[in-house]
């Protein structure tokens, strides 16, 4: 699979299987995570795998959806603002652009391995640092159920053309 097909292939999954993840698959995909580029490479980041049912359903809290419950694992992105790059001349904090392309790291590593993920964003952030418990300089970024798909892929993803987003100038 070239990475334009495994762009292609990954898409957000809203339905899972119980089946569990095998722990090498989960290695790899944190591994995957783990090489992301960071601003000045300061990897800010902190990744919460939830496995546990009670750590769960602490977590199902900050995003009460029937789906979100369904997958076996939940990863939660998190950014330490004490680590992150800010940059000089507007103080521009890059924690969430790190933690951003770890979460994407993770959701096209885990579309390799024929698992599926979903980027969350829209959650309570109070009852996910209060889930975690998380200290006061980690923020959560981006949350991602994993597991596998229980739907089959549907029709193609609608995105802009490339005229529509292009500048050539
Ligand atoms: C930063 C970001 C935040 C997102 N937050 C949510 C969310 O809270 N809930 C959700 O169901 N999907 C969320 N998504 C998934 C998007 O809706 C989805 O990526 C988009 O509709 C394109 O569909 P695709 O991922 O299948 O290609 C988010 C995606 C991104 C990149």
């Amino acid at each position: 699979m070239n990475f334009l097909e495994l762009v292609s292939l990954r898409r957000s999954v809203r339905s899972y299987l119980s089946r569990p993840v095998e722990r090498e698959k989960l290695d790899y995909i944190l591994e995957c995570a783990r090489l992301a580029p960071s601003a000045c490479n300061r990897q800010p980041w902190r990744f919460y795998v939830v496995c546990s049912e009670e750590r769960k359903a602490a977590l199902r809290r900050c995003y009460p959806r029937e789906w979100f419950a369904e997958a076996p694992v939940c990863i939660v992105v998190c950014a330490n603002l004490d680590e992150s790059w800010k940059r000089g001349c507007d103080g521009r904090d890059h924690a969430d652009i790190d933690a951003a392309i770890a979460t994407e790291h993770i959701c096209l590593a885990a579309a390799e391995l024929g698992l599926g993920t979903c980027w969350i964003c829209n959650f309570d952030v109070a009852e996910c640092v209060s889930a975690l418990g998380l200290p006061e300089a980690v923020r959560p970024v981006a949350i991602t159920p994993l597991g596998y798909p229980a739907e089959a892929a549907g029709a193609p993803r609608s995105r802009k053309t490339a005229d529509e987003i292009i500048e050539r100038i």
